[in-house]
């Protein structure tokens, strides 16, 4: 990677410290239920150096279908690991993680180099491509955390949110979110109930996402279900069996 790109990324990383706004953030995340959202947080430098690593991968993304569920193109860990240098410098950034750590209040791990889910990027680039109502579940031992990245969002779909919903005595909140570029949106994968809207013709929307953990170990079963899912819903039987060549 060039040290200019490497910059970038430090840069963007110093500037969200340097804010000064973790104590803010940690609050509006757990009076929303383990969610954050914050619109365009990341500056349109650092955006446009991970548009230009996303337009290398593009060629290779895995279509998908789920009737009823779920209609996408995706881009795994492993790929990104391959040709994306600045997304992975910005997911396994250090300071960041520490920053995020604070946030949700547990320290936060990589997942592990074969969970293609780990860093991966979502196309919504073909009219109908949505995903229906779903928690980001943990199949490891510990917690699993996402955070969404708006990249791309020239599109009328929306991630549409339901906040509170294991939250015994208190109102479900309902949220519709529209994920412009440098939008980072932070939650708990077992707590948030959440959807994206189906696009229409001739829009495109583009995500990143990161997934932390709290334990990356998994049982048998858990590894299996979750292997099966993958290969089926997101990144094609092909990944079972590739391994990261790092
Ligand atoms: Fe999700």
């Amino acid at each position: 990677m060039s040290h200019a790109t490497m910059d970038v990324v430090d840069q963007q990383v110093a500037d969200l410290i340097s804010a000064d706004k973790v104590e803010e953030w940690t609050r509006q995340y757990w009076e929303q239920g383990e969610f954050l959202a914050l619109e365009r947080l990341m500056t349109p430098s650092v955006i446009t150096e991970f548009m230009q690593e996303v337009d290398g991968v593009r060629p290779k993304i895995n279509r998908n279908f789920i009737p009823k569920h779920k209609k996408g193109g995706s881009v795994s860990y492993y790929l990104l690991q391959e040709s994306a240098p600045a997304i992975l410098a910005f997911y396994q950034h250090p300071e960041w993680i520490k920053m995020l750590s604070h946030i949700v209040g547990v320290p936060l791990l990589l997942c592990p180099d074969h969970d293609p889910h780990a860093c991966a990027l979502y196309f919504y680039t073909e009219p109908g491509d949505h995903i229906g109502y779903h928690y980001d579940t943990s199949y490891y031992k510990g917690a699993r955390y996402t955070l969404l990245i708006g990249l791309r969002d020239r599109s009328s779909s929306r991630l549409v949110c339901r906040l509170h919903t294991k939250d015994p005595g208190h109102t479900v909140q309902e949220l519709s979110l529209a994920t412009e570029p440098g939008t980072c949106i932070l939650f708990n994968g077992d707590k948030l109930h959440h959807a994206v809207t189906p696009l229409a013709e001739g829009e495109e929307r583009i995500v990143l996402t990161l997934q932390y953990v709290t334990d990356p170990a998994m049982s048998f079963t858990h590894r299996w279900f979750s292997n099966m899912k993958d290969a089926v819903g997101y990144f094609g039987w092909s990944a079972l069996f590739r391994r990261p060549t790092r």
